[in-house]
């Protein structure tokens, strides 16, 4: 298929202010969990990436916490985290200095004199470096020390201090379900003003994702056809080639609906939905994509299809059956794969068809969206078409490409030159990010760290939001959870999931879209 490119002349860049006030004031980021891995993969080279590009104040401290007793290790260990994850040069002259201003503090999530304690360190710091109170809670642990935390935290008085702005980011999964979500709400907000609350979903991090929304409301041509008039269908795929990587305690009481679907693939889906806001600030944003969410009627439980992987082969080699992963139950039920098949009912989008597919150990990493449009009225050049040089005209069809070889593409059909007859081939516009605005390291929690700490909460989700995307995923996890599927595991891996998933699309004229990825 012929590709044109895109790119981005230098000088329609040159004006873009490079965000001097996106500066936060001085303050320290309490990091709880702060051994496991999420910190030093993520947080920390992100906070880094912050730093290299003047974004973090001069005084910025982070105090990781966790259960063990670390020292100075920590700190290094941080260190060689920056560097492998951040890909950061080890002779880069601000890591030194940057690192010098990361402290540890151990402290036993449930134990309430250790907060005590913590709280007398946070005093101090702030005292030794002027921090004038601003300090943010980052909770990483394990979900079920949340609750806790935030308890103890509001029990020391560290949540509503006399001085300095306070706020709390909140990893997923927030509950497990729609009556843990209210509970787990409910103890945030006895301890937090919902101002103060930063439910953190790192896919809006992501500079493809905030694109969606730039692409549709920054520019004019593409709003009056994104409806039902035009829109055919919507497919939303989430493809990973990894299997649980060690995580399968954590794994085997979440699974696919829940770890993805339920948060970062509904949160993708509200940006291709929603309604223009009538400004880029939270309020503004939120009530949109809440309303997208509320026109959602529920998934009929046939419409939903669940997948697991046994062995196979994948980007050629060798993988073991989910199963067979580290501490994995072996007769297992939980789900590596999820399709479902879901409507929005509103004006704009009824009767189009949203089609949302995760899993694990697939053949490909992809995560990507497919909007589908309809067929011209009438395919005057189909009757003249010489089979040879021609495929079967196929309808338009626009790429979101969220990762990786983040971009956009557009396929139309073009007329093949110099044969006699109107021959019609599929061709791809196509606008790569790397090619047009160069390579970036950055993993997206940069920017939503950056706006938790300037206290912006566009980019975070509301309590709203979480309960009405579990009221929508619940009744499919009960179903689910009370049969064990038939035939697990359904597919192998290194494919594109269960043969249940391929029946789901058909029965409704629809195909997946397996040619993913612009190298596809
Ligand atoms: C996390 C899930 O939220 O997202 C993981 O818990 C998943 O299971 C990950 O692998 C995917 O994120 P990304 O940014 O690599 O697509």
């Amino acid at each position: 298929m012929a590709t044109a490119k895109m790119s981005v002349r230098p000088e329609d860049l040159s004006h873009i202010p490079q965000g001097a006030e996106r500066i936060p004031e001085a303050g320290i980021m309490v990091i709880f969990g702060a051994s496991g891995d999420l910190t030093k993969r993520k947080l920390l080279p992100a906070l880094f990436h912050l730093e290299q590009v003047g974004l973090l104040p001069k005084n910025f401290t982070i105090l990781g916490v966790a259960r063990r007793p670390l020292g100075d290790e920590f700190a290094a260990d941080m260190r060689a985290g920056i560097v492998e994850f951040g890909d950061v040069d080890v002779s880069d002259p601000k890591l030194n200095d940057f690192v010098e201003r990361i402290a540890y503090f151990p402290l036993r999530f449930d134990v309430p004199d250790d907060y005590a304690g913590l709280k007398t360190e946070l005093d101090r710091i702030d005292k030794e470096k002027n921090l004038g109170g601003h300090r943010l809670f980052y909770l990483a642990t394990a979900p079920e020390f949340f609750a806790g935390i935030i308890e103890n935290l509001g029990a020391q008085n560290m949540a509503q201090p006399e001085h300095g702005q306070v706020g709390v980011v909140i990893e997923k999964p927030f509950g497990h379900d729609l009556e843990s979500a209210r509970e787990l709400n409910r103890q945030v907000n006895a301890v937090f003003h919902e101002s103060q609350v930063f439910r953190i979903d790192h896919y809006l991090g992501k500079e493809t994702v905030q694109n969606i929304l730039v692409f549709r409301f920054a520019n004019g041509i593409f709003e009056p056809v994104w409806n039902r008039n035009y829109i055919d269908h919507v497919q939303i795929t989430a493809a990973e080639t990894l299997g649980v990587e060690g995580r399968g305690p954590f794994y085997e009481k979440a699974g696919a609906l829940r770890d993805v679907v339920q948060n970062h693939m509904m949160e993708l889906l509200s940006f291709v939905a929603m309604e223009p806001p009538s400004s880029f600030d939270a309020e503004a944003v939120r009530r949109e994509k809440v309303k997208v969410w509320r026109a959602i009627p529920p998934v009929p439980i046939k419409d939903a299809v669940r997948g697991q992987y046994g062995p196979g082969i994948v980007e050629g080699k060798r993988a073991a059956g989910y199963r067979d992963e580290e501490r994995v139950n072996p007769e297992s039920g939980t789900e590596t794969f999820a399709a479902l098949r879901l409507e929005i009912e509103n004006w704009r989008w009824a009767g189009v068809p949203f089609y949302l597919r995760a899993g694990k150990r697939l053949k490909r990493r992809a995560t990507e969206i497919s909007i589908q449009f309809k067929q011209p009225p009438l395919l005057i050049f189909n009757r003249m078409a010489s089979q040879a040089a021609c495929q079967e005209i196929q309808p338009n069809l626009l790429t979101i490409r969220i990762q990786p070889d983040e971009g956009i593409s557009l396929r139309f059909g073009a007329k093949v030159p110099t044969t006699p007859n109107m021959d019609v081939c599929p061709v791809i516009m196509d606008f790569d990010y790397e090619a047009a605005f160069g390579k970036s390291s950055a993993n997206g929690y940069e920017r939503l760290l950056l706006d938790a700490m300037l206290g912006d909460q566009t980019l975070f989700s509301h309590r709203d939001g979480v309960e009405i995307n579990w009221a929508l995923y619940t009744p499919i996890i009960e179903a689910w959870a009370a049969k064990m599927p038939e035939v697990f595991p359904n597919y192998f891996a290194g494919t594109w999931g269960p043969e249940c998933s391929d029946h789901l699309l058909e029965r409704w004229g629809h195909k997946w879209r397996n040619d993913l990825g612009r190298k596809a």
